[in-house]
């Protein structure tokens, strides 16, 4: 069966310095319990192998937020997949709405990070997710199917297995906005029946799908108690251990 999940996304936020305490306040306050779900920390990719050695032994994994979609080479400034697993992380957030909106990430560019970060034995967390206009328009439903066609839905079945998909309405990222419960699982319950249109069900199943968009200790247990709904990718409220705590306290 399926792994709930809460997923922080700390974006361009904390030194180096502070993002460490940051992981140090988090392991802390999580020593000795149990979570019901896997925790894990997206941070930028300065932080990422010094936070998996800090957090080594603890419930907490680690993500980075992007990588390259090339393997290696001439890329000044960019960051592979296999740089990313040489430091200890085990996932990678791929196609967050604010890459393909400030660094136009197409669904092509986007497909091929997918397939660099399985090559290297990293788990993405793809994102898709409609902006404002088209949930006005209704068509939420159509563009999440385009994102998964555009980028995930080429890999076979076991490929497809190792993938978290995140929804995160654009309108609902940092704006206080959060998806009423039922609009969330609504459309969780869609993408869900994507996956077992594709893939069939066993793998449907099994696949987590978390909500994204102003998620916090106050709602997060309305959205993580729907059927669909099997977590949640946290950017605001896993900026401070207790507020992301209170997050996983929500399972
Ligand atoms: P937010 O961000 O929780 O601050 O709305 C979520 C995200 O962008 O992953």
């Amino acid at each position: 069966m399926r792994k709930n999940i809460v997923a922080g996304n700390w974006k361009m936020n904390k030194t180096l310095q502070e993002g460490v305490a940051l992981a140090t306040d988090l392991k802390n306050i999580l020593n000795g319990t149990k979570p019901n779900c896997e925790v894990i920390i997206g941070t930028p990719f300065i932080h990422l192998a010094t936070v998996a050695e800090l957090v080594k032994g603890s419930v907490i994994k680690v993500s980075a937020e992007n990588c390259a979609d090339k393997a290696s080479g001439a890329y000044t400034g960019e960051v592979s997949a296999a740089m990313v697993k040489s430091t200890g992380a085990e996932f990678c957030i791929i196609g967050h709405s604010e890459r393909r909106a400030y660094y136009h990430e197409t669904y092509d560019i986007l497909k091929d990070k997918v397939q660099l970060a399985l090559e290297n034995g990293l788990q993405p967390i793809f994102c898709i997710g409609e902006v404002k206009e088209e949930r006005e328009a209704n068509k939420q439903n159509a563009v999440v199917k385009a994102q998964l066609e555009g980028s995930v839905f080429n890999l076979n079945a076991e490929d497809f297995g190792k993938i978290v998909l995140a929804y995160e309405p654009v309108w609902a990222i940092g704006t206080g906005l959060t998806a009423t419960p039922e609009q969330a699982q609504e459309i969780h319950a869609y993408i869900r029946s994507l996956v077992t249109e594709k893939y069939g069900k066993e793998v449907a199943d099994n696949c987590s799908i978390l909500y994204g968009g102003s998620c916090k200790g106050s709602n997060a247990k309305g959205l993580f108690s729907n059927p669909d709904i099997d977590g949640g990718l946290i950017g605001g409220a896993s900026l401070k251990a207790e507020d992301f705590k209170a997050i996983i306290d929500a399972f």
